[in-house]
């Protein structure tokens, strides 16, 4: 889960040793270890690798660093010099530690355990790299997008053409399923949704699938509301990853029928616990797990998920699973 090894005191200890995220990042050993720790604890049926989506706008020569407290920082790209800046020279080869992570995890899991690779999508890594971090209104990203529609169009491209070219590579390394994150396509507007989030990740899955057709493809728009469908409409999209937002009953009604859905639990009730949790946590495998579905939250698990209320979430859904 994106984000997740923050409420796990062996992350942080391994976080603190290693000095900075990135190096987490790029040094196989760690990533790998960061990767199995959940794996360790709770019997999940997947292992999502350690890395972070802005790897892509780092490995294109664009500073990146990750503050305690606050995310990420990087030096904001406004100008088509900046830009133009920009270079995918060497890409393949900053990645490597990635790629050499995924072939060490799928040496140490169990055949039954799949591995996830994933990347961000270009509007969401767009979003991150014109801000210079996280943004609440994106004031910037989106005047570019209005204003200067043209190198926009380019930066989207330029990073259609990274992601395609580092899911293949993840592939290649062991990731058997991958998972595109359009963490903030929710803030598009709808005019812009289809151009800058819909038909971006379409491009992307198209070549990947083209090198690696049996690999599924999972897409996670969030917060795109009813738009969700337009996702599920994608042929080269085998899977819809939907937040806390939407209802079981609409996304069984109308994504369902179309893909493999996988959510969509809020993560505060895996900080809450209790019945709360188990409650809304049965609601959501009554409505969905008769259908094609892999249980998983709506979003990131936040760092003051007790690890206790991991265990017991495991504990119900592998209960459902047994008994259905
Ligand atoms: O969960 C995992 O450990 C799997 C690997 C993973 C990370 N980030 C590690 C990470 C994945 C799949 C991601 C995805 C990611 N990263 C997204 C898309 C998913 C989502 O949550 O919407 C986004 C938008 C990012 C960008 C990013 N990275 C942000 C905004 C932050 C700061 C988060 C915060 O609240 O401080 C990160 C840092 C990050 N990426 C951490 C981890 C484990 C935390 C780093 C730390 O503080 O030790």
């Amino acid at each position: 889960m994106r984000q997740a090894g923050r409420y796990l005191p062996e992350y942080r200890e391994l976080r603190k040793k290693a000095g900075s995220f990135l190096d987490l990042c790029y040094t196989p050993d760690f990533a790998v270890e960061v990767t199995l720790q959940p794996l360790r604890r709770f019997p999940l049926d997947a292992a999502i690798i350690f890395s972070d989506i802005l790897v892509i706008p780092h490995a294109m020569g664009q500073e990146v660093g990750f503050v305690e407290g606050k995310g990420p920082v990087l030096s904001p790209i406004r100008s088509e010099e900046e830009l133009d800046a920009l270079s995918s020279d060497g890409f393949t080869e900053h990645m490597d530690p990635v790629y050499r992570a995924l072939r060490g995890v799928r040496e140490e899991l169990a055949d039954d355990v799949a591995l996830i690779g994933f990347a961000g999508a270009p509007w969401t890594i767009a979003t991150y790299m014109i801000e210079g971090g996280s943004s609440r209104d994106y004031p910037n990203a989106k005047k570019w997008a209005i204003t200067q529609p043209e190198s926009f169009g380019r930066l989207i491209s330029i990073l259609e053409n990274r992601i395609a070219d580092h899911l293949i590579a993840q592939i290649e390394a062991g990731a058997q399923l991958v998972q595109i994150f359009d963490s903030w396509a929710g803030a598009l507007p709808a005019r812009f949704l289809t151009r800058y989030s819909v038909s971006p990740i379409a491009r992307i899955a198209s070549r990947v699938k083209a090198a690696a057709p049996d690999v599924p493809i999972i897409a996670f728009p969030r917060l795109s509301g009813p738009a969700y469908r337009e996702f599920a409409a994608l042929d080269s999209i085998d899977g819809i990853s939907m937040d806390q937002s939407i209802s079981p009953d609409w996304i069984r009604q109308e994504i369902q029928p179309l893909k493999t859905v996988q959510g969509n639990l809020d993560p505060a009730f895996l900080v809450a616990g209790d019945d709360g949790m188990e409650r809304a946590a049965r609601d959501i495998l009554a409505s969905l797990g008769k259908g094609p579905f892999i249980f998983n939250l709506g979003h990131g698990v936040v760092p003051q998920t007790p690890p206790e209320h991991v265990a017991r979430l495991c504990e119900i859904v592998s209960e459902f699973g047994a008994a259905s």
